[in-house]
């Protein structure tokens, strides 16, 4: 009953995101032949300024996805009463938004109002990962971009305190399952993170320990160090020691009790995603395969109605 229930809600929210939009690989071939290259570009040149790029779009293409679909939503400004999701509590990880405007500006000069600000982010993210020595694949283009941002909806992220059953849960209501779970984590081979999204496992994890026995004890000694204080405020650390790297080194350090969140962690918590996470850390090609898999399937949650001129604002 209970799992008649679950499914039920998943497909209503699944035909929620849908709408029937449909994608394909070469959407632009007539309208924007040139969409991809010019994508690339805005990308490439931000990232050789700055290495934090990859790490922060691929990120910001899957909040885009986890809510309302990869409709775009993420890049619109707060406007008037209505604060938007990029100015909701998880967004202190959100940053590089400038890079999708330049790509847009690029993109909109070769071929006016026909491409869309979530196919211009999907194209960014993948673009992040090959630019960080990870694989590429075709994107499927003719996602539509959205009118509603709600900073109120960013909750139904989910959180770095999750566990595997609230992961699971997370991911079904999107059609994800527990193998996207699995493979798409791995996007944490690249980046920062901030001591508030791990602080829960280094000060009073609970009542009876300070620390979360599960990491290694001199690991959980070099976050305290970063992160003294419960409320540190810039301070972090990279989410893997080849943050700028695209590999499978991830799944590797969670099985040394290494991970960063308890979230990271919580797959070795079912026998299935265990025995995934075991298969992604010793076959890179095996990671690559399921992620490239995974990322289509996330990319491919739709919602949005129009092509927006600006991505910061509607149409
Ligand atoms: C499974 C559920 C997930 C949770 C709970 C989660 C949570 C988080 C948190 C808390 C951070 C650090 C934010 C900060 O402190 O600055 C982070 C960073 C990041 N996440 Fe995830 N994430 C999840 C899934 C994903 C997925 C599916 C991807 C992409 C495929 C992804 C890509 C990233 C990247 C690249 C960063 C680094 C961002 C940067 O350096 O700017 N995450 N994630
Ligand atoms: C992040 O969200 C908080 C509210 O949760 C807001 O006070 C803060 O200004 C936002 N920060 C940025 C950089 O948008
Ligand atoms: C995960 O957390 C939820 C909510 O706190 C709880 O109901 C559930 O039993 C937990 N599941 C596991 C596997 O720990
Ligand atoms: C605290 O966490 C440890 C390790 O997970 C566990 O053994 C212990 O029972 C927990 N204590 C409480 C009060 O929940």
């Amino acid at each position: 009953m209970a799992l008649m229930t679950t499914l039920l809600a998943s497909l209503l929210i699944l035909s929620f995101f849908s709408h029937g939009t449909s994608l394909s690989s070469n959407y632009y071939s007539k309208t924007c032949p040139n969409v991809e290259s010019l994508v690339t570009k805005a990308v490439s040149d931000a990232a050789s300024n700055d290495k934090k790029v990859p790490a922060a779009l691929l990120r910001m293409h899957f909040h885009d996805c986890f809510i309302r679909g990869c409709d775009a939503s993420v890049l619109l400004d707060s406007k008037g009463k209505n604060t938007a999701e990029k100015d909701g509590p998880p967004n202190v990880s959100l940053h590089a938004f400038y890079v999708i405007d330049n790509a847009k500006k690029a993109v909109e000069s070769a071929c006016p109002g026909i491409v869309s600000c979530a196919d211009i982010l999907a194209l960014a993210a993948r673009d992040s990962v090959v630019l960080s020595g990870g694989p590429s694949w075709d994107v499927p283009k003719g996602r539509k971009d959205g009118r509603t941002s709600k900073a109120s909806e960013t909750i139904q992220l989910p959180a770095p305190t999750f566990n595997i059953s609230q992961l699971q849960k997370s991911f079904a209501q999107r059609g994800l399952s527990l193998e996207d779970l699995v493979a798409l984590s791995g996007g944490h081979t690249l980046g920062f993170s901030h001591c508030s999204s791990f602080k829960n496992r280094i000060h009073n994890f609970n009542s009876t320990t300070d620390i979360d026995p599960s990491l290694q004890p001199s690991f959980a000694a070099s976050l305290k160090s970063v992160c003294p204080v419960k409320n540190a405020k810039n301070a972090g650390v990279p989410m893997d020691p080849s943050s700028t790297s695209f590999d499978n080194t991830y799944y590797k350090l969670l099985f040394q009790q290494k991970a960063l969140f308890s979230s990271d962690k919580a797959l070795l918590d079912f026998p299935k995603t265990k025995n995934l996470a075991s298969k992604f850390a010793s076959s890179k090609d095996a990671f690559t395969k399921a992620f490239i898999k995974s990322m289509i399937k996330m990319s491919s949650i739709t919602g949005g109605q129009e092509v927006r001129k600006n991505c910061k604002v509607v149409n």
